[in-house]
């Protein structure tokens, strides 16, 4: 169930165990010794759930699934990237609700490569039963999507078509949750988070953390962002609307402008999905000092972010900061030529 009642009124398909945990990343600071600038680092562990190999999106289907099972709908149609976790996340999704899903996966990335067309999520897709459509470059995913859904109302179907990251404002409340969970997390550590480091894709994780934490009365602008697929003027413009269409989803009168949102460009390299040697750097850092995992293109290049954050002095020496882990570890199989290569 929700966390806060404010949420109680719209319809949830439970698909996560509970509440996700927090650690501290104690050997991450040891290795990095003065680097860390005495930081405490604190790891959100939203890669940490049962179903479908977990992650972000997870969150956001429990809404979504809700509203499409309220709306009547038998199947649902998602929208991603070939190596998409949240078409991942909807397939497993889907077959733990008894829903049919399609995938409509667009070429977003220029990788034609076996590894990138056929393993990682691709290959769990299939597992979870999705019918896939993979589509050539430069076609259209939102217009197939929606000719789909037409296909199977007219065989007497009904389909729920989910955008690209499942970030509508139904899909966003999943964030605006976590943000009330990180508060009671918080407040039982007895940590106040001074920053909270996140990637920045289709921006409804961003969205609903902000709209979270300004319904908990707390500064959006704590959460320090980084994008991986738009540049940042266009992904501040997307975050904010989203962000107050997400308040206003929960008939809240408070709004956000640019200037509450804080969001890097730094480390979206040469666009989504193309590595960095700040991400590969990154992504093995994290494995080699805790055992744990980020994906090459949404967690490995936030990682990277939070750290030149740490160099910088935008993280404040000796605060407390949270780096929010959104899994998508399968990606990692569709990038084995560069983290391989050493
Ligand atoms: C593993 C992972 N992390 C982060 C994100 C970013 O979330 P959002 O699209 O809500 O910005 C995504 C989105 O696809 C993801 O798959």
């Amino acid at each position: 169930m929700p966390k806060t009642p404010l949420l109680s009124r719209f319809p949830h398909n439970r698909l996560m165990e509970g509440p996700t945990p927090i650690q501290r990343l104690d050997r991450l600071e040891s290795v990095l010794g003065a680097r860390a600038k005495g930081i405490s680092v604190w790891a959100k562990r939203d890669d940490l759930m049962g179903l479908g190999g977990g992650g972000n999106k997870l969150r956001k289907l429990e809404f979504l699934v809700g509203q499409a099972a309220a709306e009547g709908c038998d199947t649902l149609v998602a929208i991603g990237g070939v190596q998409s976790n949240f078409a991942r996340l909807a397939a497993a999704a889907c077959a733990r609700s008894g829903l049919a899903c399609e995938l409509v996966l667009a070429q977003m990335v220029p990788r034609d490569m076996a590894i990138y067309q056929g393993n990682g999520n691709v290959l769990l897709n299939r597992l979870f039963g999705a019918r896939l459509h993979v589509l050539k470059r430069g076609d259209d995913a939102g217009g197939f999507a929606m000719r789909r859904a037409s296909e199977l109302a007219a065989s007497g179907r009904k389909a729920f078509v989910a955008t690209l990251g499942g970030s509508t404002p139904v899909g966003c409340l999943g964030y605006v949750d976590c943000a009330f969970e990180i508060a009671m997390q918080s407040a039982e550590l007895g940590v106040e988070f001074d920053q909270v480091e996140i990637p920045n894709g289709s921006g409804g994780m961003h969205a609903g953390l902000a709209a979270g934490m300004v319904v908990a009365g707390r500064d959006p602008s704590r959460i320090l962002a980084h994008t991986v697929l738009s540049p940042v003027d266009a992904c501040i413009a997307a975050t904010v609307d989203k962000v107050n269409s997400v308040l206003q989803l929960m008939s809240r009168e408070e709004q956000v402008e640019a200037g509450d949102l804080r969001i890097s460009g730094a480390q979206l390299g040469g666009g989504y999905g193309i590595p960095t040697q700040e991400m590969v750097e990154a992504v093995r850092l994290l494995g080699s000092t805790e055992g744990l995992l980020v994906d090459p293109v949404y967690g490995g290049k936030a990682f990277a972010g939070m750290l030149s954050d740490f160099e910088s002095g935008t993280i404040t020496p000796g605060s407390n900061v949270l780096f929010v882990m959104t899994g998508g570890s399968p990606g990692l199989y569709a990038y084995a030529d560069i983290l391989n290569d050493d």
